[in-house]
This record gives structure tokens, C-alpha cells and sequence, in this order.
């Protein structure tokens, strides 16, 4: 039907004949002449209709937004002074000479805009207009081509593509699973799949050596900006091989992305972080490198203050002080630093202590705050020399339980990075290593996998990790970039007694281990090759590529916060009969609720 992509038509065209399919953008009736603003894929193109010619004129009279039409013309340069510098197709237009409505549009319930600002609940119904804006699609293109380049650069070095079913049974990644009711054994469930794990160590049990894919995960989660209860992992894993190759590798590959598709260089290599130094520092395992604000640790001098609310922390064994200075800081206002402390509330902090610092040659003379007076001089000084202040400044503090602490004060330190303009451009990442094996959880008195509980620790044997389950590291390892955890991944145990006993230290008894995962515990006994490998989370990744702020934005059909999909208005009730057929009953008010 057509010649060209209406995006195409450029200079090199002019004089020719064309044809040109899309949607109407812009219809613009100056008196006597017509201009469309014809579109597709590729962008945009002017078309000219001229009186001259009643019968294509008389059509385009009668052309609304998003009509679909056929235009064939000649391609001619544009009247001086008429040209659009900001189209590829701007110096040019079509002169139509034939124009065919292959079809019309109701009218429409908003403009296919870039900057049109819309409710997601509309943009998500009416997701086929949405995607036809412009952005839209260069966003999901930039995702068909990042894929592109992804599997190009597994395919060459000898990986296999190989699916995984999506059918399954739990597989332990923490979150809730998705059920799906078996007709055919009554009373029992599939689960879909949080990621491959299980499989992809399977198939390296099973002599595949290099294996990836792109697979859809499901995972029932509390949503946020970077977060979909379904979504698509790069999955990778490799026998034979350390964690420095599959890093090294890794990173290659997400080099090579980035020249491809951006043309950026990222460093080489890239800088590693242990877990440790990065919570100590960032307060997080996941630091955004660009903001240069740190945290600096307080927590052994301010055992000695007279003010509870550092001093208690401070002799906790559990707790932490901060301090987070905010250089030339000491303008923010009243309101601006009541307003962060209710934010750092939010993560659990109680208060939000700080000191403005106005001469620090003058000491404590120098600085205003209500809690000075509660600090002998040398814990002034060392507030002041650790956190590097300068005149001007404004020093925040946190105290609490660690965890509250690095929470908070983390989540406060990008905040300020952004809402200061202090955020570096350009692209930081990092690895972050050595993470913990187990995380204790309080609450239920237990030890919890950092990972999950197929990763190996990093111990010569059983008896060095069970003596100290706490501080044994893992050999797992998490791709971090500007802020966002990209993928992650780990050496994989390959040893059956190893296995059972990371299983007993997580309490997952010998029958509960058999019942979830006896098929792998039984591969495992059959000549298990070391193995290792990763996950990326393909929507962040590209969402951080394309300048998105949701991964929302680089799917084409995303799910709203409340997990639902407006366009289809999926999830939705079936009929009595299709239930009967599962051997399901729904339970009243729990069914319209899920459990918690
Ligand atoms: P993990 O659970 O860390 O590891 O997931 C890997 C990556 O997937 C992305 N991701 C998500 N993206 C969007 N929405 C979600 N709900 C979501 N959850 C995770 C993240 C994350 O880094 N099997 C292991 C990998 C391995 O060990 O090889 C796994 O799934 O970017
Ligand atoms: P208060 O003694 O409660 O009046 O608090 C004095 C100052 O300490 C106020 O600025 C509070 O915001 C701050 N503050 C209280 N609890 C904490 C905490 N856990 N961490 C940091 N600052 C706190």
C-alpha cells in the first residue's frame, strides 16, 4: 500500500512520487488549503491538499483526528520560512494527489500528545491511543531493539534459548504467587512461575551449559513505579564457570547495550561494593552513585550524650546514628525541613534531629539547633570533622534500630540529591558483592535467605557456615545502576548436603524441602555441575535506557497499582459453571478481598 514510512519522506525524495499510510495527526485548515499532519511509526509528515484538485480537497475537508488514510503524491520542498526544524521530514512536504480514508475515528477521548498530562486509569483503557504517541513509540521500539542486541550477544557466545514452563510450582523469590486451578486434578494449583530458577538450574544439571531467556515472572507484590505483578527477567545461567566470569560477561553485554542502543560507554569495569561498605555509606544495597551525599557513622560517640534519643540507639547493639550533611543546606526553611521529617516518617523514623551549621570556625557558637546543648564539645567536633561541614551547611541526623535508620535516612539522602539538583548526570553503575547469606527476621525468630535458598555461601564447608550463620557472606552478586537494582544473580550450591543444610538453617524442614523442591534435590544427587548465573529485570532496564519513571512506560500493556488491566478489565468474575469445573467455591467476602 505504501512507499514509505511517513517518517522517512525527507529531501532525498523531493520530486518524487510517494505513498504514505497513517494516522491523521493534526488537520490545519488555512482558508483555501489543507495540511495534514500525517502519522505512523516512524513520525511525522506534512501533506498538502490544494484546491486545485476539488476531489481530494472536498475528502480532506472531511477528515477528522486519527482518521487512517492512503496519500499518494509528489514530494516537494517546503515554501521558505515554512519549514519544521524539528521533523527529519520538516524541510519537505507531500503534494496529494490521490487520498484514500481506509478508515474513520469516533472522537477521540484525548489527543494522541506527547505532553497530553493523563490519568493512568484512561491511559491504560485506551492504551492503543497511548502507544500511538510519538514517545510511546520510541519507547517501545528502544525495548524491541534492546532485546534484539541482548539475545545477539547471548546467541553468538553459544547460550541456548530454551523456555520454561509457565505452569508450575512455587518457586521461593518471597513474593506471593499467582494460582491457576487445575480441572483436572480437583482441589490442586499451579503456580506461575516467580522466575525460572528452579528450571534453569535444572537444565544445567541437565548439560545445557549456557542457558537464557526472556521470560515473563509473576509475582504478587505490593506494586510501586518499578514493580508489575507480571514482568520480564534476561535470564541467564552458565555451568563451569566463577563469579568473575559471569560478571565479567555480564557486564560486557550490558556495555554493548548501551553502545548500541545509546551510544553512551559505560566504565570498564565496573566499580564493585560490598554489601557492608554500601549500607554503611548509602543505607541502602542498591546506591545511587550519582548524589554525592553520604551517610557518616556517630554511633560510637553519641553513647555518651545526654540526649536519649542518640544515646539509646547508640548503646543498642541493633541501633544506629547517622549524621547526613546537605552542603549550603542552612536555607532550608521551617517548612522544608518539617516537611522531611515527615517524610523520613514514613520509613519508621521517629524525628529528624539537625543542626544548621553557620560558622564552623566559631564551634558550637557557630550552629543552631536545639539539640547542641545536649552535646559535650567533642562530639560537636566530631560531627562537624566526620561530616566534612562547612559554613552554611545543614547536618541531619537519624537514630534508631539500623534498619529504620538506613531506611530512612537513604531514602531522605536521594530525595535531597533530587529535590537540590544535586543528581549527576550520566550513567553510574556498580556491583554490589559479599552480601550476607541470611537476614534474621525478628518478628518470627528465624534466619531468612538474602537471595533465596539456592545460593552458595561463601564457606569452605557445612560446619563453617552452620557455626556463624550470621556473618557468612554469599557468592551472590547484584548489578546496580543510578540507583536501580537491574539484575541480580549468585554461585549457585551444587551439593546435596550443602543444599539440605542451608534448607535446615532457613527451618525448612526435610519433608517441607521434599514436598517443594524434591525434584531438585534429587538432580542434585545425579552428577550436578557448578553452576552459577543472573536475572535482569528487562523493564528497568529499559526504563532507565528510555528516561522513563515507570517500568510502566516500556510495556505495552502494563497492569495499574492495584494489579489490574483497564483495557480488558482483567481480573474478572467467570460463571458458576466454569468454577464448578475447577472444583472451586468462592468464599463471600474474602473472595472480593485479597487475604493479606
Ligand atoms: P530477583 O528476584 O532479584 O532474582 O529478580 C531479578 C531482577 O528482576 C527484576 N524484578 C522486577 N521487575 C519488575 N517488577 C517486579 N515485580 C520485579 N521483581 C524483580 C529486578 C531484579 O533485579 N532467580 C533470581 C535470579 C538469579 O538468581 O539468577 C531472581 O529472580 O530488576
Ligand atoms: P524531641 O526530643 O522529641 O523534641 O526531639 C528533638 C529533635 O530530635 C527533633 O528535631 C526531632 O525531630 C529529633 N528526633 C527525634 N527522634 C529522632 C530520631 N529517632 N532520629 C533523629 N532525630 C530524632
Amino acid at each position: 500500500m505504501r512507499s514509505h514510512y511517513c517518517g522517512q519522506v525527507n529531501e532525498t525524495l523531493i520530486d518524487q512520487e510517494v505513498a504514505v499510510c497513517g494516522w491523521v495527526h493534526r488537520r490545519r485548515d488555512h482558508g483555501g488549503v489543507i495540511f495534514v499532519d500525517l502519522r505512523d511509526r516512524e513520525g511525522l509528515v506534512q501533506v498538502v491538499f490544494d484546491p486545485d484538485s476539488p476531489e481530494t480537497f472536498a475528502q480532506a475537508e472531511r477528515v477528522r483526528s486519527e482518521f487512517v488514510l492512503r496519500v499518494s503524491g509528489r514530494v516537494r520542498r517546503r515554501p521558505a520560512g515554512t519549514e519544521n526544524a524539528n521533523l527529519p521530514s520538516g524541510q519537505v512536504e507531500i503534494l496529494c494527489r490521490e487520498v484514500e480514508i481506509l478508515n474513520r475515528s469516533e472522537a477521540l477521548p484525548f489527543q494522541v500528545e506527547d505532553d497530553s498530562e493523563l490519568g493512568e486509569e484512561i491511559r491504560l483503557r485506551y492504551r492503543y491511543l497511548d502507544l500511538r504517541r510519538p514517545l510511546m513509540q520510541r519507547r517501545i521500539q528502544m525495548r524491541a531493539q534492546a532485546t534484539r542486541v541482548l539475545r545477539g550477544f547471548l546467541d553468538e557466545r553459544g547460550f541456548l534459548d530454551i523456555e520454561t514452563p509457565m505452569l508450575t510450582k512455587s518457586t521461593p523469590e518471597g513474593a506471593r504467587d499467582y494460582l491457576v486451578p487445575s480441572r483436572t486434578h480437583p482441589g490442586e494449583f499451579f503456580a506461575l512461575p516467580q522466575s525460572p530458577q528452579l528450571f534453569k538450574q535444572i537444565l544445567m544439571m541437565a548439560g545445557m551449559d549456557r542457558y537464557y531467556q526472556i521470560v515473563r515472572c509473576f509475582r504478587d507484590e505490593d506494586l510501586r513505579a518499578d514493580r508489575q505483578p507480571e514482568f520480564t527477567q534476561l535470564d541467564v545461567e552458565m555451568s563451569f564457570i566463577n563469579e568473575e566470569q559471569i560478571m565479567t560477561l555480564m557486564e560486557d553485554m550490558i556495555r554493548e547495550l548501551f553502545a548500541q542502543v545509546l551510544e553512551v560507554a559505560l566504565p570498564h569495569p565496573f566499580p564493585r561494593m560490598t554489601y557492608a561498605e554500601s549500607v554503611q555509606r548509602f543505607g541502602v544495597d542498591r546506591p545511587d552513585l550519582r548524589i554525592p551525599l553520604e551517610l557518616v557513622e556517630l554511633k560510637d560517640v553519641m553513647g555518651k550524650v545526654d540526649f536519649k534519643v542518640f544515646s539509646a540507639p547508640a548503646k543498642d547493639p541493633n541501633g544506629r546514628v547517622v549524621a547526613l550533611r546537605l552542603p549550603q543546606g542552612g536555607d532550608l526553611t521551617r517548612k522544608e525541613i518539617d516537611d522531611y521529617t515527615a517524610y523520613v516518617a514514613r520509613y519508621g523514623a521517629k524525628g529528624l534531629a539537625y543542626i544548621k551549621v553557620n560558622e564552623v570556625a566559631k564551634g558550637r557558637e557557630g550552629l543552631q539547633s536545639p539539640i547542641v546543648k545536649f552535646m559535650p564539645d567533642e562530639v560537636i567536633a566530631t560531627v562537624l570533622q566526620r561530616s566534612g561541614a562547612q559554613d552554611g551547611d545543614l547536618i541531619f541526623f537519624g537514630a534508631d534500630k539500623a534498619k529504620v535508620v538506613n531506611e530512612s535516612m537513604a531514602a531522605l539522602r536521594v530525595k535531597l540529591g533530587h529535590d537540590r539538583g544535586l543528581v549527576e548526570r550520566g550513567w553510574r553503575p556498580l556491583w554490589v558483592v559479599d552480601f550476607p547469606m541470611f537476614e534474621r527476621d525478628d518478628r518470627e525468630n528465624r534466619w531468612v535467605a538474602l537471595h533465596h535458598p539456592f545460593t552458595a555461601p561463601k564457606a569452605e564447608n557445612i560446619e563453617q557456615l552452620t557455626d556463624d550463620p550470621g556473618n557468612c557472606l554469599s557468592r551472590a552478586y547484584d548489578m546496580v545502576l543510578n540507583g536501580t537494582e537491574l539484575g541480580g544473580g549468585s554461585i549457585r550450591i551444587h551439593h546435596s548436603d550443602m543444599q539440605q543444610a542451608v534448607f535446615g538453617l532457613l527451618d525448612i524442614s526435610e519433608e517441607e524441602a521434599k514436598q517443594k523442591f524434591g525434584f531438585l534435590l534429587d538432580a542434585l544427587t545425579y552428577g550436578c555441575p557448578p553452576h552459577g548465573g543472573l536475572a535482569f529485570g528487562l523493564d528497568r532496564l529499559v526504563m532507565l535506557m528510555g528516561g522513563a519513571g515507570s517500568i510502566r512506560d516500556v510495556m505495552a500493556f502494563p497492569k495499574t497499582q492495584s494489579a489490574a488491566c483497564p483495557l480488558t478489565s482483567a481480573p474478572s468474575p467467570v460463571p458458576d459453571k466454569l468454577l464448578r469445573d475447577l472444583g472451586v467455591r468462592l468464599r463471600k467476602v474474602e473472595a472480593a478481598k485479597p487475604a493479606q
